[in-house]
């Protein structure tokens, strides 16, 4: 076809993916066609405005590497990671929620026993955390591995650090028979973003705040149970209504108990005032689509 026209490009466009064999890749690409025309033609975007939003586009992506997931916070400020996971995570009533996982998760996190010093040399004030995983009937979700990282005094994750050295502050710990699971840490604190990028410049020019909440973010596995990844924030937080990113939820909100100096949970003692953080997290078992007859719905759904 030619003489495509600013009326007539959407569906030439749509029309060309007409043999795209991935059924959901063309309902995906056709959703995200039709939306961004719509976009462009609702502001009636410029050539200036357009290429200016490209060069965004390019600095976010050269800002990217192993440490820095600049694509993620963009995805993360704008709202839809946690669309994303609010849509795919609806669980019954009683069920820890989930949030966010953020940019700051690695896959080689240390290994701990349970009652161990996770913090590594992590500067903050010590934190005690005694959490049970359990299932909607309160049963304990035995053997469940759970993954625990955080921010520093400093606000800050070992990563964001210069100095390649082990990780801190983070690690991966298995419950009990009872479900179980304790570790000492260092007090989480709030912290902003990473705002030296483009998503930080962003932010600035549309008169929004870069901050997090203090939280302690969890990754927790079990055979039978659906992945939860969520976090726990302190209460009393002041952003706790103005997360940047849009991920606090009531429910995982809690009070983390303030201590003074003596005896701690571990058997020691502190010299200085320390926290207990305490958290029941209620796992969702999985559902198996087959058992439940569901396969044939899930492909349909996919199809429409
Ligand atoms: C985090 O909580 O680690 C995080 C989440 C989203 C963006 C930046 C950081
Ligand atoms: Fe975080």
């Amino acid at each position: 076809m030619r003489n495509i026209d600013e009326y007539t490009i959407t569906q030439e466009v749509l029309d060309r993916m007409a043999n795209a064999p991935d059924r959901r890749l063309k309902q995906i690409m056709t959703s995200l066609i039709s939306h961004l025309h719509a976009f462009a033609r609702e502001v009636r975007l410029t050539e200036e405005e357009w290429l200016q939003g490209i060069q965004f586009l390019t600095e976010t992506g050269h800002m990217c590497d192993a440490k820095r997931q600049e694509f993620v916070l963009l995805s993360d400020t704008l709202g839809l990671s946690m669309l994303v996971v609010a849509q795919n995570n609806r669980k019954p009533a009683g069920c820890t929620e989930a949030t966010v996982l953020g940019p700051f998760h690695v896959a080689d996190a240390p290994r701990y026993a349970l009652g161990q010093d996770i913090a590594n040399g992590a500067v903050g004030r010590p934190c005690f955390v005694q959490a049970t995983i359990k299932d909607r009937d309160g049963s304990p979700v035995a053997a469940a591995t759970v993954e625990v990282w955080q921010s520093d005094a400093e606000g800050l994750y070992d990563v964001q650090y210069k100095d390649n050295a082990a990780h801190r502050a983070r690690g991966v710990l298995r419950a009990d028979d009872m479900g179980r699971v304790y570790f000492k840490s260092v007090l989480a604190e709030a912290y902003p973003i990473p705002s030296d990028g483009p998503v930080g410049r962003m932010l600035k020019a549309t008169g929004r705040q870069p901050w997090r909440p203090a939280h302690m973010h969890f990754k927790i596995e079990a055979p039978g149970f659906e992945r939860l990844i969520t976090h726990v924030f302190r209460d009393g937080d002041q952003y706790l209504d103005s997360d940047v990113v849009f991920g606090v939820r009531s429910s995982l909100i809690t009070h983390w108990d303030e201590y003074p100096p003596g005896p701690t949970p571990d058997g020691k003692e502190s010299v200085e005032n320390f926290y207990i953080l305490r958290f029941d997290f209620v796992m969702n078992k999985s559902v198996c689509l087959e058992e439940a007859g569901l396969t044939e719905v899930v492909n349909d759904a996919h199809d429409r």
